[in-house]
């Protein structure tokens, strides 16, 4: 039997942090607030940069850690940022001794746990599934890394980080290196970089661009627009650099007078150099070719004042001997995960005054996307392997769940867990059994109706007894197939 609608469960005000885009720029800038206010008061008299003492801001509450996957730095500094608040931790790390190991699944956990903490933190291996925990947790879920999806805290570490050292994290310039793909830090950190007008320049090592989802997120949702393809000489890793505009999400503000983008960007200098490890786990590939960032590349006059930042753990493409380079800062960057995790458990637990996440009505994204929403054995799936819908012991409490997204020519369908994007598929009218190559037909009249389903193939469609559409006129189907 099909699993019915299990979506219950989190209340509708229960603010969640699983993506940076679940956070509005001003809500960023209000976490920034807090944390610099922690530091002022509770700052190391030496090191400007550590928590040293602690406030009785939370006595009362409760934070879980669950981790299913290894971590030093995100897990610690929650921990201590909660116990800096005069808060509580209990904490699940090995997913050895956990429930997990008898099966049980992520839904069942975090609707357990709920009930012993007021706030959970999650670390799994699976794309998407910290959203899948907000979906069943009965209090905050803030995503700690979810496979290779995303890094919400970290990013908010490393915007703050940039502003203590720019003093402001508007129109940045900052080249990020290595596996793009694989890091879920990185994905992160170029939505915020866009939505607060930077220009990123890409330098990837060989395979390891950003994922195709998140390039076309950055050039038709953030504004970026590409320039300077392959323009400096002996450049060759560069084959993108995403330039934004001052205000984001503005399009028209590209119709204005003509900026001559290729030059500005070539001229400016970098402001913060972002350094990723190869994300081991995630590839099967072990022997890869991969950039190393050491004294020799910041020779580079561009890179004489840029910033040194990179999440860690490094393991080998950032030289230690740069460790005392006045441009490296990732020591610090990892310390001010301790005030940034303070604001932020303290705004959603609600203990700001004045200040809270949880009034804010919602995140960056508050047009809302319609929702495609079908049972698991129902039609199309992600198509990306490594989400959490496709994790066995899940299976029972996920769903085949898209946000409809009206991309530049044909709708497509962004899994509501993972964020990949489905590009290819036919519609389908469960009740009247036809197929149509016609992908707008989704999100015609807004929220797809229930009849609606889609298909990954014309094949799938006509096994499960579908019928190409009867008033589809010949020829249509064929061109739209084309257009997609
Ligand atoms: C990062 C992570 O886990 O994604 N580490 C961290 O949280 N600081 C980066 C990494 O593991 O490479």
């Amino acid at each position: 039997m099909p699993a019915r609608n299990m979506t219950p469960r989190t209340k509708a005000s229960t603010r969640h942090l699983v993506s940076i885009n679940d956070l509005t720029n001003s809500e960023i800038e209000c976490v920034f607030d807090v944390a610099q206010a922690y530091l002022n008061e509770l700052g190391d008299r030496q090191l400007k940069y550590r928590i040293g003492r602690g406030k009785r801001v939370a006595p009362d509450s409760i934070l879980a850690t669950l981790f299913f996957e290894p971590s030093t730095r995100t897990r610690l500094s929650f921990e201590s940022a909660m116990l800096r608040l005069g808060g509580s931790i209990i904490t699940s790390a090995d997913p050895a001794t956990s429930s997990a190991a008898k099966g049980e699944s992520l839904a069942d956990s975090v609707r357990v746990v709920g009930n012993y903490a007021d706030l959970l933190v999650i670390r799994h291996p699976r794309d998407g599934a910290a959203r899948l925990a907000a979906e069943y947790a009965s209090v905050p879920v803030i995503n700690g890394g979810d496979g290779s999806h995303e890094h919400p805290t970290q990013t908010l570490c490393d915007l703050f980080t940039l502003k203590q050292k720019h003093k402001s994290i508007k129109n940045l310039k900052v080249a990020i290196s290595g596996d793009l793909k694989g890091s879920r830090t990185i994905h992160s950190f170029v939505y915020a970089l866009a939505r607060f007008g930077a220009t990123i320049e890409p330098l990837p090592a060989p395979g390891m661009e950003l994922p195709p989802h998140v390039d076309r997120r950055l050039r038709e949702e953030f504004s970026s627009k590409i320039v300077a393809r392959a323009l400096e000489q002996g450049a060759a890793s560069i084959d993108a650099l995403y330039v934004t505009a001052d205000e984001p999400h503005q399009q028209s503000l590209f119709s204005g007078p003509e900026i001559d983008y290729e030059r500005v960007v070539i001229e400016k200098k970098i402001d913060a150099v972002y350094v990723t490890r190869f994300q081991k786990e995630r590839w099967s590939e072990k022997d890869v070719s991969y950039p190393k960032i050491d004294a020799a590349f910041l020779k580079n006059a561009k890179y004489s004042q840029a910033s040194v930042m990179h999440p860690l753990p490094r393991v080998g493409e950032l030289d230690a001997a740069i460790d005392s380079d006045i441009r490296a800062i990732y020591f610090q960057q990892a310390a001010y995960g301790v005030p940034v995790r303070m604001a932020l458990i303290s705004l959603l637990l609600g203990l700001e005054r004045g200040k809270s996440l949880r009034r804010f009505e919602s995140g960056f994204q508050n047009n809302r996307l319609p929702i495609y929403d079908q049972p698991r054995s129902m039609g199309v799936q992600c198509v990306n392997p490594n989400c959490i819908v496709h994790e066995p012991s899940e299976s029972q409490y996920v769903r085949n769940k898209f946000h409809v997204v009206r991309a530049a020519h044909q709708c497509l369908l962004r899994c509501a867990y993972c964020e990949t994007d489905l590009d290819s598929f036919v519609t389908a009218n469960n009740r009247s059994k036809w197929y149509s190559h016609g992908r707008n037909l989704l999100s015609d009249a807004g929220e797809p109706s229930k009849e609606m389903l889609a298909f990954a193939t014309e094949e799938d469609a006509c096994k499960e007894g579908f019928h190409l559409r009867k008033n589809t006129r010949p020829g249509t189907a064929r061109k739209a197939t084309a257009a997609s």
